[in-house]
């Protein structure tokens, strides 16, 4: 059942919520009351996300669509809106990182291409199949996600990550100017390393004590950090809130 009702008769789509972060914003979404589309390409983890939320007794649609192909999440788009309604909530988090660290004339050509593709260009696509819709019916809400690899030079972060989830940052901040008047708000999240099942695997222990140290608030993200920020900026309590990078970051990142 929903916790407080936060999003009741809302639709939210969250991209790349098969599992990690953007599972977590689904599953908090949908107990606040929203109904979830539920995002990725892998439709057996895709299931279990939405059993868990229809076990919790929320509502929810899985739909697959790679997000750097602008004619898949039309189709995407379409089935949502036909089984769900129009979305009033988009969470454009799908994304990755597709490179290693290091110099940048070590960085090959496709990773450079890859990391813009699968973060910049399919944050762009998303938006602009379901940024119409918002504008005819003047209400929405979108979210993107950066990452604190944008937010400061670091020898751990890998360039064209960096420089893709920079580009987020702008690309939300311009959307942010241009549909104010419409009545739509865009605000971007830029989490630090978060304990996501991924990272768990990746991160060994050692390496997160040394990680821990770096944060002013002595632990890793979890998931659920994120979702709750996210939460916030879906909900009535940031009406005023638009334009923002909203650093989730334990006190790791202070621009
Ligand atoms: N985890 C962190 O420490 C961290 C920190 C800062 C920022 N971020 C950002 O937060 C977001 C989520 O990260 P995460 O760690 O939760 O990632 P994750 O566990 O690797 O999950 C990524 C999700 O995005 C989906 N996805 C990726 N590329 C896609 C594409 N081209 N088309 C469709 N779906 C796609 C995946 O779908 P399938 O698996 O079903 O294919 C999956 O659902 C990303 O944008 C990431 O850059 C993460």
């Amino acid at each position: 059942m929903p916790d407080s009702g936060l999003l009741k008769d809302n639709i939210a789509l969250v991209t790349g919520s098969s599992r990690g972060i953007g599972a977590a914003i689904a599953k908090l979404f949908a107990r606040q009351g929203a109904k979830v589309a539920v995002h990725g390409r892998d439709a057996t983890a895709l299931s279990a996300v939405r059993a868990e939320i229809e076990q919790a007794g929320g509502r929810a649609m899985q739909v697959i669509a790679d997000v750097s192909k602008f004619s898949e999440i039309e189709t995407m788009r379409r089935r949502i809106e036909q089984e769900l309604g129009p979305i009033d909530v988009l969470v454009a988090n799908a994304g990755g990182s597709f490179t290693r660290p290091g110099p940048l004339e070590e960085t090959s050509e496709e990773g450079w291409r890859a990391s813009l593709d699968g973060n910049l260009t399919a944050t762009f696509l998303t938006i602009k199949s379901f940024l119409p819709g918002m504008k005819e019916r003047r209400a929405g809400n979108i979210i993107t996600v950066s990452s604190a690899a944008a937010r400061r030079p670091h020898p751990g972060s890998p360039i064209p990550y960096a420089a893709a989830k920079a580009g987020i940052e702008i690309l939300t901040q311009d959307l942010a100017a241009q549909v104010g008047p419409y009545g739509i708000r865009a605000n971007c999240i830029a989490p630090e390393t978060i304990l996501t099942e991924r990272n768990k695997q990746r991160i060994p222990e050692t390496e997160r004590e040394a990680l821990v140290d770096l944060h002013p608030i002595r632990r890793l993200g979890t998931p659920n950090d994120v979702a709750q920020a996210a939460l916030y900026l879906a909900s009535d309590s940031a009406t005023w809130i638009t334009g923002i990078v909203l650093d989730v970051a334990g006190g790791s990142v202070m621009v």
